[in-house]
């Protein structure tokens, strides 16, 4: 498995991260037999960076992901976790929410040591608080040795490379920014990390916008995009690909030139995860790779900040 180092002194950490919301079933039910299997196929396959939240399936994911690792040596595993977010429309970032968050997380996800805490969803909650009693509070835990690296998560690039930098955190995690569909990760990810923040690129597949059967309902995207990435998936499958591998095989292939330390896939079948270990490392079809590319083209880094669509589970 092709790995980076989390920071100058950090882990290796492999340059595809299991993205655990999936275990909570936010796409699908995802029993508690098939979560083992899959966290099993990670580590075996050298998988061991994974993300979590207590937000995701309303804390079944870390419940399911805690029993999927009893038994892992702790050091098998670079676990990363948040704080912050409660609930679709809900957030505290005051200092008690986040070490009660802290602890709970820790509790079901068997735990003494979370490796990456990050404030989840930043744009959404109070400014001051965060500024003022969640990011302080993550520093003392992080001088404490309780929490490894404190970070920040979001989908406002701006906002989060504002933060990032103001407040000197460790790591910064965007999500569907660094897509086949919209791209504008990269340019802040790259000076980012020429500060030594360590930014992860989760949602390659925008959510499951880039796959053959389309995103969810409760997906924030204008139906202009929609409808752009069902031209893509077609026109894939008229030539014999698959939109979902493509769409995997350039954001993993060309992560490391867009400044990403590691790309955050939500898995929740072996079969996934096989295959997108394949792609990490299958030559693109230059053909498919055009295709997509003219589909998404008139849609190309038009994220629902600028271009609005269904609202989404955090919207109006
Ligand atoms: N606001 C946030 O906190 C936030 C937002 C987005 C993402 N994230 C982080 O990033 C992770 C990844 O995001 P995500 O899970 O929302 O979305 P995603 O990675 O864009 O898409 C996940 C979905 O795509 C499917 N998939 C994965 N690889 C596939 C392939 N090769 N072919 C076909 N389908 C494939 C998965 O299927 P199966 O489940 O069937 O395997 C799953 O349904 C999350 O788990 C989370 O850790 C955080």
């Amino acid at each position: 498995m092709i790995s980076n180092r989390l920071g100058a002194e950090g882990p290796r950490v492999s340059a595809l991260a299991l993205g655990a919301a999936s275990l909570g079933g936010v796409y699908q039910p995802v029993s508690q037999a098939q979560a083992n299997l899959v966290v099993a196929a990670a580590l075996e396959a050298g998988v061991n960076l994974i993300d979590v939240a207590p937000y995701y399936g309303a804390t079944r994911a870390e419940t399911a992901l805690g029993a999927a690792l009893r038994g892992v040596p702790r050091d098998d595993v670079v676990l990363m976790t948040k704080v912050g977010r409660q609930g679709d429309k809900s957030w505290d970032f005051s200092r008690e929410a986040v070490l009660r968050s802290l602890d709970e997380s820790r509790r079901r996800l068997g735990v003494d040591r979370i490796d990456v805490l990050q404030c989840h969803d930043i744009e959404y909650g109070d400014r001051q608080q965060l500024l003022d009693e969640a990011l302080p509070a993550l520093r003392e835990l992080k001088a404490q040795g309780v929490i490894g690296r404190i970070g920040v998560t979001g989908y406002d690039l701006a906002l989060l490379e504002e933060i990032a930098l103001a407040e000197a955190v460790d790591t910064v995690m965007a999500y569907c920014t660094y897509t086949l569909q919209d791209q504008r990760l990269a340019p802040v990810a790259r000076r980012l990390a020429a500060q030594g923040v360590a930014v992860f690129n989760a949602s390659p597949l925008g959510m499951g916008l880039l796959t053959a059967d389309g995103p969810p309902d409760w997906h924030p995207a204008h139906d202009r995009v929609r409808d752009a990435a069902m031209a893509a998936a077609r026109r894939c499958r008229a030539l014999g690909a698959d939109l979902s591998f493509v769409a995997l095989q350039f954001a993993l292939q060309t992560a490391a030139q867009a400044g990403v330390v590691s790309t955050v896939v939500g898995m929740s079948r072996p079969e996934t995860l096989r295959q997108n270990i394949a792609a990490l490392t299958t030559q693109i079809d230059p053909a498919a790779l055009a295709a997509v590319q003219d589909a998404l083209a008139p849609v190309k880094d038009l994220g629902w900040d600028l271009l609005p669509g269904h609202g989404g589970k955090a919207g109006a």
